[in-house]
């Protein structure tokens, strides 16, 4: 089939690039479609700050003279939902692997809509936390998902583009879920908090019935032995004949690699095969320990840039300055420039490639960064004075130069590593731990997203560290060691079939990833053993 010199194991240029068909309008459309998972993960983080704000609600909650929630009652609503997704993500990879990644997908649409519905239905607190643990398993198992049926269905070509709509699609949940609850939030009565909250069923049901008329993964149907299926799978996913030479071709070399990659691999039972994710040596890039601590580092990463910080607690941060005269407004505006920002990545991703784009945006937001932080303890954030039970900004002018320098910094963060770790995380595992790999990588993102949820009320709370906008300091001090972090570890996986990914990464060190050409394909190589 390929070209081979089997003396060298070399294959000729032509092959190498035939081993995937060109893009059809069909192919875009389809992952386009499954990009549309994000909008829960967007939305579901985002509604329930406003809904917290909710007179109706805090009444509902905590007693009709409250003003503001129990800070206990806050902190349960809030991190039940991480505590689901972090479950749901870890549960998630196993059923993807038994029950294929269509399905889980799918799964995780009906769970999310009971969820939901519990939550719409409550008129106090258990019943809502009750809700939103079920919502976050299946959003855990929707976001961890997508990613790995992304990458697996999508073109080499275009597979970065693919993956970062997946991180439109979230800002647009934030953006949607931030209007909806400013809509709703002046309502006297139980829409206040039930609008919000019930409309994500639409979201739910969209991808899930939408999903049940797209093919499976052909990488599943492989992995299960099952060829003639991944073949139909492939077809349909290339917009090609399913005996066409492309879908030979990249059926043979999906299959070497696993083979390959099974022959590399001890048969294990069930603890055994998690454990993989951890064999191998920590020094050795290439290793599955290295790659699957990468994926969980690299969203760990991405919450450090403190970029949730901006979208959770700017309104109540901007309103501690007096200076912003409609502090939700504002971090509207945030999420917009957000929003906005964010199709540039679809043309860096594959123009630039992933490394470069993680490093430049790491530099980019820690300058941004630092400029908000001394601003504020010169002239700006830091200085204020009370007048009556409100505080006034010393010195307005240098407040808005912090508010137009956090937009700089939202606009690195959504042109770069909003998309690119999610790029990543769906690329950088070899078939037999992808699931898992993608699913503990997408839990990693999770648990740090609570984290720094949890901490940041002690970091600015005037009752507690009351930072300010010094807190900048250690938002730009974590971003500089994402600078540090993408130069020596992140390998540029552009343009490459995810089985190439595997054969770079055992050939070469992140630095020198970016200069690595594929010389050779796994079904080539195949063919060499079975020669010799
Ligand atoms: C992050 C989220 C963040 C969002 C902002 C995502 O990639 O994982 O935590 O809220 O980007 O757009």
């Amino acid at each position: 089939m390929s070209k081979l010199d089997t003396e060298t194991g070399v294959v000729a240029a032509e092959t190498l690039d035939s081993v995937e068909a060109p893009v059809t309008w069909r192919t875009y459309a389809m992952c386009v479609f499954a990009s549309f998972g994000g909008i829960f993960f967007g939305y579901d983080s985002g509604y329930i700050g406003g809904v917290q704000g909710m007179d109706y609600f805090i009444h509902m909650i905590s007693g009709p003279d409250a003003t503001k929630l129990l800070s206990w009652q806050s902190s349960l609503i809030v991190s039940i939902l991480s505590a689901g997704t972090f479950c749901g993500a870890l549960m998630a990879g196993d059923l993807a692997d038994y029950f294929g990644r269509r399905f889980t997908i799918i799964l995780g649409s009906a769970v999310f809509i009971v969820g939901v519905a519990l939550q719409t239905a409550s008129a106090g607190l258990v019943l809502l936390v009750v809700g939103r643990a079920v919502a976050g398993l299946g959003v855990g198992f929707v976001s961890a998902i997508i990613i790995l049926y992304m990458s697996e269905i999508a073109p080499k070509k275009v597979r970065g583009a693919i993956v970062s709509g997946y991180q439109f699609c979230i800002t647009i949940g934030l953006l949607l879920a931030a209007c909806v609850s400013y809509g709703t939030e002046k309502f006297e009565n139980s829409g206040s908090y039930r609008i919000p909250i019930g409309l994500q069923m639409l979201w739910a049901l969209i991808l899930g019935v939408g999903l049940m008329f797209l093919p499976e993964s052909p990488r599943y149907f492989i992995k299960k032995g099952k060829v003639e299926e991944a073949r139909k799978a492939l077809g349909r996913v290339r917009g090609q004949d399913p005996n066409s030479p492309y879908i030979e071709a990249e059926l043979n070399e999906i299959r070497a690699n696993h083979e390959y990659e099974k022959r590399m691999t001890p048969e294990t039972g069930y603890i055994g095969s998690w454990l993989l994710c951890f064999s191998g040596s920590v020094g050795l890039a290439s290793s599955n320990v290295r790659k699957t601590l990468l994926g969980i580092s690299l969203q760990m990463m991405q919450q450090w840039t403190g970029v949730n910080f901006v979208f959770y607690y700017s309104t109540i941060f901007l309103k501690g300055t007096g200076a912003v005269s409609d502090p939700f407004l504002m971090s509207l505006i945030f999420t917009l420039v957000n929003v906005l920002s964010t199709p540039l990545s679809f043309w860096f991703v594959e123009r630039f490639g992933r490394r470069s784009m993680l490093l430049w945006g790491a530099i980019g937001m820690t300058v941004c960064e630092f400029i908000v932080a001394v601003i504020g303890v010169t002239v700006g954030f830091n200085h204020t004075h009370p007048v009556g039970d409100a505080t006034i900004a010393d010195n307005i002018p240098a407040v808005n130069a912090q508010i137009a320098f956090i937009a700089i910094y939202i606009f690195f963060f959504a042109t770069t590593w909003g998309p690119g770790a999610w790029v990543l995380i769906g690329e950088i595992f070899p078939l037999s731990i992808r699931s898992r790999g993608v699913a503990l990588s997408t839990a990693s993102n999770w648990f740090w997203n609570f984290i720094i949820g949890y901490i940041t009320p002690y970091l600015v709370g005037p009752e507690y560290a009351n930072m300010q906008s010094s807190v900048f300091f250690l938002w730009g001090t974590l971003c500089a060691v994402c600078i540090v972090y993408a130069y020596f570890l992140v390998p540029e996986t552009k343009g490459l079939t995810l089985e190439q990914v595997d054969q770079m990464l055992d050939e070469v060190s992140p630095r020198k990833s970016a200069a690595w050409k594929p010389t050779t394909t796994f079904a080539s190589r195949e063919e060499k053993q079975t020669t010799a």
